[in-house]
């Protein structure tokens, strides 16, 4: 968060907490004196943003429906439409508040197709910018998200120059431009102060104010997933089974076939963690143990915050994990506990 807050300070540019990576509002109270406000992928986000956290409330979605969008509207400060057509469509019942275009640059940090908003025939955001001059009266600045878990600052500065040479034009007659989230600048050793130094000369080259988007910047390592040994098996491998499951709790870790982290990964003890979800590959990963372990063992899951906490499920029927806030002062303070009743309401 102070890092945020100092890239904030040192550059002008605002931050909004982007909350479909990290809606756990009980830490918003937190959250807020670092960062502007929120921005959102759908009426129930910029619903939750604005009530939640306050601030600046940026509204988007990849498409709004006719029914939701006048209360879209009574949220938010700012509403970023993804294409021309629902700006149009929604002319009128937005004209009350400030409005943007999603643009796409047609490049991306992402080698995960999965995860790239530039891939070919993407649906998000306008890249045109012939079709985009003639609508520019409606509109007053743009958003841009192409970066996607980009720790390397010498391709956010390369991408940017690709974004000002492709849409210089249109960037000329904006008052605003937000550059999304994806960028991982509160990273270790991530160059802050270059960072600081090209959103500072692009917003000065263009006149524009620059917005940041964080969402796993924002709580990278800042949470864990605390599981805990319910069985051991030797099936070729040593294996443990704990209360949990990739599938329900960390399902990016299935999307994205990637191992969960733990710390610190070392020692003599070597065991496939496996979740207790009837999916074969409900697999935390491999991890290497100081000590042999034993029923009723806890493993920390490291970094289990950012689109995790927003995508559980009920899968199986797995217990969902009680969320607990560890407070400055070290105190564990438990905020929300999930019951049968949860479960079934959830369902029908
Ligand atoms: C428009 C937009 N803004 C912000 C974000 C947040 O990205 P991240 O969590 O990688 O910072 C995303 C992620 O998909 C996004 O699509």
């Amino acid at each position: 968060m102070e890092k945020i807050a100092h890239v904030r300070e040192a550059s002008g540019a605002k931050a909004l907490l982007a909350l479909k990576c990290f809606a756990t509002w009980s830490v918003f109270d937190f959250m807020r004196d670092y960062m502007d406000g929120t921005t959102s992928s759908s009426l129930n986000e910029v619903r939750l943003g604005h009530e939640r956290f306050g601030k600046e409330t940026h509204a988007y979605s990849v498409a709004y429906a006719d029914y939701e969008i006048d209360e879209v509207v009574s949220h938010a400060d700012k509403i970023i439409f993804n294409s021309i057509g629902q700006l149009q469509r929604f002319e009128s019942q937005s004209s009350g508040i400030v409005r943007g275009l999603r643009l796409n640059p047609g490049v991306s940090s992402s080698s995960f197709d999965l995860a790239d908003p530039a891939r070919p025939f993407s649906r998000l955001g306008e890249w045109d910018v012939s079709k985009v001059e003639p609508i520019m009266d409606m509109i007053t600045g743009f958003m841009i998200h192409n970066n996607c878990e980009n720790k390397d600052f010498g391709l956010f500065d390369r991408m940017l120059g690709q974004i000002e040479e492709r849409f210089g034009s249109l960037l000329a007659r904006a008052e605003w431009v937000s550059l999304g989230g994806g960028i991982h600048f509160t990273g270790e050793d991530y160059p802050i102060d270059s960072f600081v130094e090209r959103l500072k000369r692009f917003a000065g080259d263009h006149g524009v104010q620059v917005y940041l988007e964080p969402g796993e910047a924002s709580i990278t390592k800042s949470t864990t997933l605390e599981v805990t040994v319910l069985d051991r098996l030797y099936n070729g491998k040593d294996l443990v089974v704990v209360d949990s499951s990739i599938e329900a709790h960390m399902l990016d870790l299935l999307i994205y076939r990637e191992s969960a982290k733990i710390s610190p990964d070392q020692g003599p003890h070597r065991y496939m963690v496996c979740g207790k979800s009837c999916l074969a590959g409900d697999v935390f990963g491999e991890f290497d143990f100081r000590n042999e372990l034993k029923v009723g063992d806890r493993i920390s899951i490291q970094d289990a915050a950012g689109y995790t906490m927003v995508k559980k499920n009920w899968f199986n029927g797995v217990k969902m994990p009680a969320i607990a806030i560890r407070e400055l002062d070290g105190s564990i303070r438990s905020v929300r506990e999930f019951s049968y009743a949860d479960y079934e309401q959830s369902l029908s």
